[in-house]
């Protein structure tokens, strides 16, 4: 806190894929708020279907027997668009990380149905960002992100984030106790680690063989990031539980959710299962369902995942150019994400070193983010044009090169001429 107390930015306007603060200094929104601004800043028919929508019921809650057309359509809309066909579910949340605790629970749940109440386990990766509620917390393969609370919740056990062996000889050994798997399908926050070849479908294959449920956090993927509607389309594998939230709505409103397969989904639809204990003030909140909807219909309206789809070899090649610079170590790409990872070497002589560029960037009229302090951020809204594109690469050179002409003159101020 002490560290931002005077290098606030205060954010008064946005449009497309811009935000200006209370200075009237402009931005490119490269990292689209916290990866959630798919349909870019400023889209009036969303306010308006918000607008239109609190006039008629703005909020209501879904337990019990209630319901509200929106959030019945959006269920209806998710499905259509989830790899489940008509026999699948969708739980709605307030955000990510309620929506990742809501998996978890159901994972064990549906387990104590099936008369396996010994299946607990939730098997997490390195370097996983799965939110900030308890269950995130405990399945946090940032480490950083797991340490300084007490006792997190026990039967999380973890596996390096690309190594299909190392899950394999876990699920070989105490697979018997595991509820499920949990993964992003390319990992956002532990730096954008876009997976190796095959990885996906050889989790999938190995969830089946050890019957084990696969939860797909698609929190990020979600909506167009990578080129399609879900992440798990891209890498050709159907999940038993996809989280979703971010891109459902664009953030102009919080709205998460879980989805459920059709295995999933029959076992809470049987008699054994009694009630669901299980919901929150604001599951399906009329107004953040009708802003979702509004949001999904842009994506399809203008074919964003099509359109993220044909312009990715454009905006790696863009972005992957950075490489060159010498600060930079290389460039990872998948869909609209890009994670510019900072050279070791260059990071152990200023350990400051990416914060630093995160400012300088900022100077030069560019919003990125510091992931685990050894990468760059870049997830822009997916309605970026090609020139703003060339922005981000032109604006965030300059940054590195600022960044190096600082050291040189201070290295010199430092030794002498
Ligand atoms: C992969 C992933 N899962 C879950 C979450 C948590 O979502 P929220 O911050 O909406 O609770 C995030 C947030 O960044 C995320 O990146």
């Amino acid at each position: 806190m002490a560290e931002v107390a005077n290098d606030q930015v205060v954010v008064v306007r946005a449009d497309g894929c811009w935000i200006w603060d209370d200075t009237g200094r402009g931005y490119l929104d490269a990292s689209a708020a916290l990866w959630y601004c798919n349909v870019g800043h400023g889209r009036r028919e969303i306010a308006d279907a918000a607008w239109a929508q609190m006039k008629r019921v703005a909020a209501y809650h879904t337990f019990d027997v209630f319901a509200n057309e929106p959030a019945l359509d959006l269920a209806e809309r998710l499905v259509e668009l989830l790899p489940f066909g008509a026999e699948s579910a969708v739980f709605f949340t307030n955000g990510g990380s309620d929506a990742v605790d809501s998996a978890c629970k159901f994972a064990r749940r549906y387990w104590r149905i099936q008369g396996r109440s010994e299946r607990t386990t939730i098997i997490a990766r390195s370097s996983a960002y799965h939110g900030m509620n308890g269950f995130g917390t405990s399945l946090a393969g940032i480490e950083a992100n797991a340490a300084g609370w007490g006792a997190l919740m026990p039967d999380v056990q973890f596996v390096p984030w690309d190594d299909l062996q190392a899950l394999e000889d876990v699920l070989e050994r105490d697979g018997d106790h595991v509820a499920a798997v949990i993964g992003e399908m390319v990992i956002g926050a532990g730096g954008v680690l876009p997976p190796p070849p095959g990885y996906w479908e050889g989790v999938r294959a190995l969830c089946d063989t050890y019957d084990v449920l696969l939860i797909a956090d698609e929190v990020v993927t979600g909506f167009g990031r990578l080129g399609h509607w879900f992440g798990s389309e891209r890498y050709g594998i159907e999940p038993d539980l996809i989280v979703g939230a971010k891109g459902v709505t664009s953030g102009y409103a919080p709205l998460g959710f879980v989805a459920a397969g059709p295995k999933v989904r029959s076992a809470f639809w049987s008699l054994e299962a009694g009630a669901l204990r299980h919901g929150y003030t604001y599951s399906g909140h009329p107004t953040a369902c009708a802003v979702a909807l509004e949001n999904l219909a842009i994506l399809e309206r203008e074919s964003i995942p099509q359109r993220v789809h044909d312009l990715e070899p454009t905006f790696a090649e863009t972005l992957g150019a950075l490489a060159d610079h010498p600060l930079v170590e290389e460039v990872r790409c998948a869909g609209f994400l890009a994670g510019v990872g900072i050279a070791p070497d260059a990071r152990a002589a200023r350990p400051r070193l990416v914060d630093e560029i995160v400012r300088a960037a900022r100077h030069e009229g560019l919003i990125v983010r510091n992931l685990v302090g050894h990468t760059l951020q870049i997830s822009p809204p997916l309605t970026i044009s090609t020139d703003e594109i060339r922005y981000i690469a032109d604006r965030l050179l300059r940054a590195l090169d600022s960044v190096v002409l600082d050291s040189q003159t201070a290295a010199l101020s430092e030794n002498g001429p």
